[in-house]
């Protein structure tokens, strides 16, 4: 493995993303509120940025888009195209890092990530990236979890539990949070918008609902990997944290998970 901490970064986050496919359910419906929120149209030139198993891909090439994905995991680029295969849709996946993104200059309409470029380590690569990559006049939009509701909170309870992160990385939810979105976009577009939309998780209860997100999502999977290894009574207490900090979102065997959509123009 590479010595640069970003390098072996990225290396953990290709691993903790490959059991991600159960979530494709859940990140489904947020794929077609994000390419509405985009105003993806027919015969535009698209890109999905960390496409994971192509739902966002796949959504905006059924509109009549030419789409292309990127992702850092072959595990879930391997499923995207076998599911852009069932629907009929003709992608290009390709295996890579938003944060060096293999496109020329100006090449994109529309940049779209969901849940995705949040996880890059420099925001400001990254985003130099998607800006680049797209057209004057293109159209980023993205949708991110904030700080302050619950998987942004999640976040920073496996944080906590985590050695830290390599110098220069930075939070991912600092993506949710509208005041740190409109600087870093800046004066590189125009026409900000900012919605919201709501992702509904089924769970039998919150041990379940704990469970599920144990085993597909890739920051608490390593997490749970390293503490069941070395720690089991610190990995207890961790579980009862996280059903506490998730219960006042739970009701109804619905687990309530917000978020933030953004959409800009490049100038
Ligand atoms: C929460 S998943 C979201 C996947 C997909 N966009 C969706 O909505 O279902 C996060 C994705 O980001 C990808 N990812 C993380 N860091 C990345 C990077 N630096 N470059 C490209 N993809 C990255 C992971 O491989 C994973 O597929």
């Amino acid at each position: 493995m590479s010595e640069d901490p970003i390098a072996q970064f990225k290396e953990n986050q290709r691993q903790g993303w490959k059991h991600f496919i159960p979530l494709e359910a859940m990140t489904t419906p947020a794929a077609a509120r994000l390419v509405k929120h985009a105003n993806v149209r027919a015969g535009q030139e698209v890109l999905d940025v960390a496409c994971g198993t192509g739902v966002v891909a796949i959504t905006a090439s059924r509109l009549g888009a030419r789409v292309r994905g990127l992702d850092l995991t072959p595990e879930l680029l391997e499923r995207a195209r076998e599911n852009a295969r069932i629907a009929g849709a003709e992608i290009a996946f390709a295996e890579g890092d938003v944060e060096a993104m293999p496109f020329p200059d100006a090449t994109f309409d529309v940049v779209l990530s969901q849940f995705g470029h949040m996880f890059a380590p420099r925001p400001d690569v990254a985003l130099g990236e998607m800006l680049r990559v797209l057209k004057p006049g293109g159209t980023i939009a993205f949708s991110t979890w904030p700080p302050e509701l619950l998987i942004g909170s999640s976040f920073r309870l496996v944080g906590s539990y985590m050695p830290p992160p390599p110098p220069g990385v930075s939070p991912p939810p600092q993506w949710g949070d509208v005041a740190v979105v409109r600087e870093r976009l800046g004066a590189a577009v125009k026409d900000i918008v900012f919605d919201r939309g709501c992702m509904l998780v089924p769970a039998l209860t919150l041990a379940n609902y704990r469970d599920h997100i144990e085993h597909t999502a890739g920051p608490m999977l390593k997490l749970v990997e390293m503490l069941g290894a070395s720690d089991p009574a610190r990995l207890a207490q961790f579980r009862r944290e996280y059903e506490a900090l998730a219960a006042p979102y739970y009701a109804d065997n619905i687990v309530r998970q917000d978020y933030l959509m953004t959409r800009a123009v490049r100038q």
